[in-house]
C-alpha cells in the first residue's frame, strides 16, 4: 500500500482510498497511476509510460494524455499546479507528491468461510453428487451440463470438483475444447487430459498403465509434447478407453469435458466410446455444453447427446437462470457482506436476468463508475450505494458491452444489420417485419434468421406469425435483453428511424382494410421513427373506423393516444393537431354513451387546463 496526501493505492486489490472510501479505478489508469507513484519523483518518458503500459503494442502518445487528464480528475489535481502528476511537455511526466509505504487497509475484503462457494445451485450438486456416488456400483456416468454463455456451467462443476477433493480420494482431470481447434487439431482436449495425468502428481502411476494399455497414445503424447503431430489412424480407441479404465481401479477417476460445443470429431468419438463400453469402471465424465455452434460438430454432438440420453447412457443437467434470492447470494459472496445497500440485489437482478456473467459484470460496472463504494469505518469497510440504485442510470457495462460487440463483429454485415433490425422491437421479432426494415424479401430473411438462431445463442425462434395477406413468417426472441440493448444502440439514429419508417409502412400495406388490429403498433413505429403527425393520422383513422363499427371505448382510447403524442409535437403544429383531436373526441361524444361522453369532456378539460 502506497500512500501520498490523504491517497492510498492498493497494489493488491487494484484500487484507490481516498479519506477511507474505496475506488475503483480502470485497470489502465490503475497502471498508470501505479508506475508513477512507483517511480516517484523522477521523469518518466512517453515512451517507457507506453512500453509499460502497452508492451509489445504500438499505442499513439496520445492516449497517455487522455489517460492522465482521468487521473487527474480523480486526484483533483492541476495541471498548472499539480499536487500528484507534473507533465513535462514532450517529455513525460513526474509524480511529484512524497509516497510512503502505508500498513494495509483492513477491509471486508477477506474471505471468510461463509462466502465460499457459489450461489444456489445445490439441486444440481445433488444430482452431481449422486452421479458420482454409482461409481461405487462400479457403474460409468456420463453428466452433460448444458445452459446458455455465462450461466454458471464451469462455476458449477469447479464447485463439484472442490467439494469432491475435499471429501473423496479421486482424480480429477480437465480438456478444455477451444474455439476454432475443431478443424485444426483432433483430440485436443483428450490429449491435454493425458498430458495432465502424466505428469504429478498422477505420472508414476499412469505412465505404465499407458505404456501397456495404449502404447501409440503414448507415442503421440510424447510427439505432442515435442510439437510433432502424427495421424490419428494409429491411436486406437479402445486402447484409450483401456487405458482410463485402468487409472480408474485404483481410485475414481472424473474427467471434466469444457465446452464440448467446440469438440472436434474425435474427441466427440472418445466420449461416445467411454459411454458406451460395458467393462465396470469407476469412470465419471462430465461435459458442459454452451449454445450449439455452426458446423458438422453440433450435429454430431447433437446426435451423440441424443443418443446417450435415450438409452439412459447419460444424463442432462440444464441450468437455469438464478431466481432472486440467488443473486442476491452471489452479491453477497462476491463483496463479502450480509446486508447489501438497499434494492442493489433487485436491480442487479432485473437487469441481468438472473445470469450470473452478466450479474457480475454489471457488479464491476458499478463499483468502476462508483454507484457502489466501499467506505471504511471503525476498522472495517462496507459496501454502500451512492445514489438510489432505483434512479440510477448506469448504463451496461463495457464488459458486456465489447463481448456482444466482439460476437457481432464476426457476422457478416448483412446479419449484423439483421439483427439491428430485430432490436427494434421490445420482446419479439417477426421475420416479415425485419425483412420489411431492410427493405429485403421475407423468405429469405426469414432463412437468415433461422440459420442465425441455429448457430449464435443471440436469438431463439419463438413462433409463426401470420398477416392478413396471407404472409406467414416466424418470430423470434432474444436471448437476453442486454443483447438486444447493444444491438439497438449501436445503431446511428437516422437508420432506426428509417427502419421503423418502412415497418410502419409494410403494417399499412399489410393489415390495408383492418388496420384497427394494428394501429397502436403501427402509430408506435411512425411515433420512435419522428413521424408524430403520421402516427396521429393513424390513430385518428382507426378510432373513426372503431367508431364506425360501435365500439366506443376502443375509439376513445385512440383519440387519446392521439392526443398525448401531439403533446410532444411543436409548439406551431400543436394546438391545431390536437384541436382536431379534440373535435372527433366532441363527435364521439356525441354519438356515444355516457361513459364516453364523461371521458370526451374530461379530456377536452385537460387539453384546456394545460394549453
Ligand atoms: N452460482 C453461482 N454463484 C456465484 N457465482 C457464479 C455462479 N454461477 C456463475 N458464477 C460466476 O459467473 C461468471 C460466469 O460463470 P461461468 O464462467 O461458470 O459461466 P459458463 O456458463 O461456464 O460460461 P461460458 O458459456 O462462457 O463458458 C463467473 O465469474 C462465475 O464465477
Ligand atoms: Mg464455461
Amino acid at each position: 500500500m502506497k500512500q501520498f496526501e490523504s491517497f492510498r493505492l492498493d497494489t493488491a486489490d487494484e484500487c484507490l482510498w481516498h479519506d477511507g472510501v474505496q475506488i475503483a479505478l480502470p485497470p489502465k489508469q490503475f497502471a498508470l497511476l501505479r508506475y508513477l507513484v512507483e517511480h516517484s519523483g523522477r521523469l518518466i518518458s512517453h515512451d517507457e509510460l507506453l512500453d509499460a503500459l502497452w508492451p509489445e503494442t504500438y499505442v499513439q502518445p496520445q492516449v497517455l494524455r487522455t489517460y492522465v487528464l482521468e487521473l487527474r480528475k480523480i486526484l483533483g489535481d492541476d495541471a498548472r499546479q499539480p499536487r500528484f502528476i507534473q507533465s513535462l511537455p514532450k517529455r513525460g511526466y513526474r509524480f511529484v507528491a512524497p509516497v510512503t509505504d502505508s500498513p494495509a487497509t483492513p477491509s471486508a475484503v477477506e474471505h471468510p468461510a461463509e462466502f465460499a462457494g457459489i450461489a444456489g445451485r445445490d439441486e444440481e450438486l445433488g444430482i452431481l453428487r449422486t452421479h458420482f456416488d454409482r461409481l461405487a456400483q462400479q457403474q460409468r456416468q456420463i453428466v452433460f451440463i448444458c445452459g446458455e454463455v455465462g450461466i454458471g456451467k464451469t462455476a458449477l462443476v469447479e464447485a463439484f470438483c472442490r467439494e469432491l477433493e475435499q471429501t473423496s480420494d479421486v482424480t480429477i482431470v480437465r480438456g478444455q475444447c477451444v474455439q476454432g481447434f475443431a478443424e485444426r487439431e483432433e483430440y485436443y482436449p483428450v490429449m491435454e487430459m493425458l498430458a495432465e495425468l502424466c505428469a504429478p502428481p498422477h505420472a508414476e502411476q499412469a505412465r505404465p498403465i499407458l505404456a501397456r494399455r495404449a502404447p501409440a497414445w503414448q507415442v503421440a503424447l510424447d510427439r505432442d509434447m515435442q510439437a510433432q503431430k502424427m495421424p490419428s489412424e494409429e491411436r486406437a480407441l479402445g486402447d484409450l478407453c483401456a487405458f482410463l479404465e485402468g487409472m480408474s481401479v485404483e481410485k475414481p477417476l472424473l474427467l471434466v469435458f469444457e465446452d464440448l460445443h467446440w469438440a472436434d470429431d474425435s474427441t466427440l468419438q472418445v466420449l461416445a466410446a467411454l459411454a458406451r463400453r460395458r467393462i465396470p469402471a469407476r469412470l465419471m465424465v462430465v461435459a458442459t455444453q454452451g449454445p450449439t455452434q455452426q458446423g458438422d460438430t453440433s450435429q454430431a454432438l447433437k446426435k451423440l447427446k441424443h443418443d446417450l440420453l435415450l438409452h439412459g447412457l447419460g444424463t442432462e443437467i440444464a441450468l437455469a437462470p438464478l431466481q432472486m434470492p440467488q443473486v442476491r447470494e452471489l452479491l453477497q459472496r462476491e463483496l463479502h457482506q450480509q446486508d447489501l445497500p438497499q434494492d442493489l440485489a433487485v436491480s442487479v437482478y432485473e437487469a441481468s436476468e438472473g445470469n450470473p456473467l452478466f450479474a457480475m459484470a454489471i457488479l464491476g460496472h458499478l463499483k468502476t463508475h462508483r454507484f457502489l463504494v466501499c467506505r471504511e469505518a471503525g476498522g472495517s469497510a462496507r459496501w454502500e450505494q451512492r445514489v438510489p440504485f432505483r434512479e440510477m442510470e448506469a448504463g451496461l457495462p463495457d464488459e458486456l458491452v465489447q463481448m456482444v460487440e466482439l460476437e457481432i463483429e464476426r457476422l457478416t454485415p448483412v446479419e449484423q444489420h439483421l439483427l439491428e433490425a430485430g432490436s427494434l422491437f421490445s420482446v419479439a421479432f417477426p421475420a416479415w417485419a425485419v425483412a420489411a426494415a431492410m427493405d429485403d424479401d421475407v423468405a429469405q430473411t426469414e432463412e437468415m434468421c433461422d440459420e442465425l438462431a441455429r448457430r449464435l445463442h443471440f436469438i431463439k425462434r419463438a413462433g409463426q406469425d401470420e398477416l392478413p395477406d396471407g404472409t406467414c413468417s416466424a418470430f423470434y426472441v432474444f436471448a437476453h435483453g442486454l443483447y438486444r440493448e447493444v444491438l439497438h444502440n449501436r445503431q446511428a439514429v437516422a437508420r432506426r428511424s428509417r427502419s421503423h419508417l418502412r415497418i410502419a409502412e409494410k403494417l399499412r400495406v399489410s393489415f390495408a382494410g383492418c388496420e384497427l388490429h394494428v394501429a397502436r403498433e403501427m402509430a408506435w413505429h411512425y411515433e420512435v421513427a419522428g413521424q408524430r403527425l403520421l402516427a396521429i393520422a393513424t390513430l385518428r383513422d382507426a378510432a373513426r373506423n372503431a367508431f364506425a363499427n360501435n365500439r366506443q371505448a376502443t375509439g376513445t382510447d385512440l383519440l387519446e393516444h392521439a392526443l398525448r403524442i401531439a403533446q410532444d409535437l411543436h409548439q406551431t403544429e400543436r394546438d391545431a393537431v390536437a384541436s382536431e383531436i379534440l373535435i372527433d373526441l366532441m363527435q364521439s361524444k356525441a354519438a356515444g354513451s355516457d361513459a364516453s361522453q364523461d371521458r370526451a369532456t374530461e379530456n377536452l378539460d385537460n387539453f384546456s387546463t394545460r394549453s
